[in-house]
C-alpha cells in the first residue's frame, strides 16, 4: 500500500460519492436477504447484482483472489466470511461487507444485521459496533489525527464490555479500496505505526469497527479468508466511507436504512 495519502478534488469526490451511494444501496440489498433459510451465497447475489445492475463493479470479486462480490460473515466470523453454501438461520448475526468500484473510484461498507430474533447480547453487540463508528466519526475533521479516531472507537466499545480486533484496521480509499492512512479501530502503540497523520479536507477514509463480544483475538479459517474470533464469541462489524471536510465529515455510503 503507498504511504501517500490522496486527496480528491471536487470532480473526484462528486465522483466518490456516486461510488459511495452504489456502494451503500448494494448493503441495502444484503441487509434485506440476510433472511432465515437464506445462504450465504444468495445473499452476495443480491448484492452482486444490484452493484453491476447500478453500472458499477463489485470491487471485493478477484481482490487478492476473494470469490465473491461481499463478504458475508455469520455468528463468530467478524469479517471476510466467502459465500456459499451456508444456510442462515433465526438467531444468526450476519456481517455484509462490500465495495463498489464507479468511474474508478471505490465505495466501501458494511453492516451486520440480524436473523429473526436473536439474543439480547447480539442485539446490544450490533449496536454497539454500529455506534462505535458514530463515535469515532466525532474525530473524523480537521484538528484531530488518525488515532484520535481509533480512541474514541475503543473507549465506546471497551465501555461496553466488548473488544476492538488489532490485526485489521480500516484505511483511507479513493482509486483503491485500500489507501493510507491506516485508520485503528484502537489506539496503536507509537512504535507500531510510522505517522499518525493529521486528517484534512479532501481525505476519504474508511472507519470500520470490527468488534468481538468476547475477547478480540482472532483466527483465519483454512479458507485463507474467514476472519474468527479465537473464543467463538459473536462477532460484529459496520463500516461506511467518509469525507474529511472543513466542518462535518460526510457520510459517503449514507443510505435510509444506514
Ligand atoms: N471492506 C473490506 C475491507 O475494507 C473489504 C474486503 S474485500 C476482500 O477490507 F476482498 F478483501 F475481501
Ligand atoms: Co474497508
Amino acid at each position: 500500500m503507498s504511504e501517500v495519502i490522496t486527496i480528491k478534488s471536487r470532480s473526484e469526490i462528486e465522483i466518490m460519492r456516486q461510488a459511495g451511494k452504489i456502494a451503500a444501496g448494494a448493503r441495502s440489498m444484503g441487509r434485506q436477504a440476510v433472511k432465515d433459510g437464506m445462504t450465504t451465497k444468495q445473499i452476495n447475489k443480491a448484492v452482486h447484482e444490484y452493484i453491476v445492475k447500478n453500472g458499477a463493479t463489485p470491487s471485493c470479486l478477484g481482490y487478492g483472489g476473494f470469490p465473491a462480490a461481499a463478504c458475508v460473515s455469520v455468528n463468530d466470523e467478524v469479517i471476510h466470511g466467502i459465500p456459499g453454501k451456508r444456510v442462515v438461520h433465526n438467531g444468526d448475526i450476519v456481517c455484509v461487507d462490500l465495495c463498489a468500484t464507479y468511474k474508478g473510484f471505490v465505495g466501501d461498507c458494511a453492516g451486520t444485521y440480524p436473523v429473526g430474533e436473536v439474543s439480547e447480547e447480539a442485539k446490544k453487540l450490533i449496536e454497539v459496533t454500529r455506534q462505535a463508528f458514530f463515535e469515532g466519526l466525532q474525530f473524523a475533521r480537521p484538528g484531530y489525527r488518525v488515532f484520535d479516531i481509533g480512541a474514541a472507537v475503543q473507549e465506546y466499545v471497551e465501555s461496553h464490555g466488548f473488544s476492538v480486533l488489532r490485526d485489521y484496521v480500516g484505511h483511507g480509499i479513493g482509486r483503491s479500496m485500500h489507501e493510507a492512512p491506516e485508520v485503528p479501530n484502537y489506539r496503536p502503540d507509537r512504535s507500531m505505526f510510522r505517522s499518525n497523520p493529521r486528517l484534512v479536507k479532501g481525505m476519504t477514509i474508511c472507519i470500520e469497527p470490527m468488534v468481538a463480544a468476547g475477547d478480540w483475538h482472532v483466527n483465519v479459517l483454512k479458507d485463507g479468508w474467514t476472519v474468527v474470533t479465537a473464543d467463538h464469541s459473536l462477532g460484529a462489524h459496520y463500516e461506511n466511507t467518509v469525507l474529511i471536510t472543513d466542518g462535518e465529515p460526510e457520510i459517503l455510503t449514507m443510505a435510509d436504512d444506514l
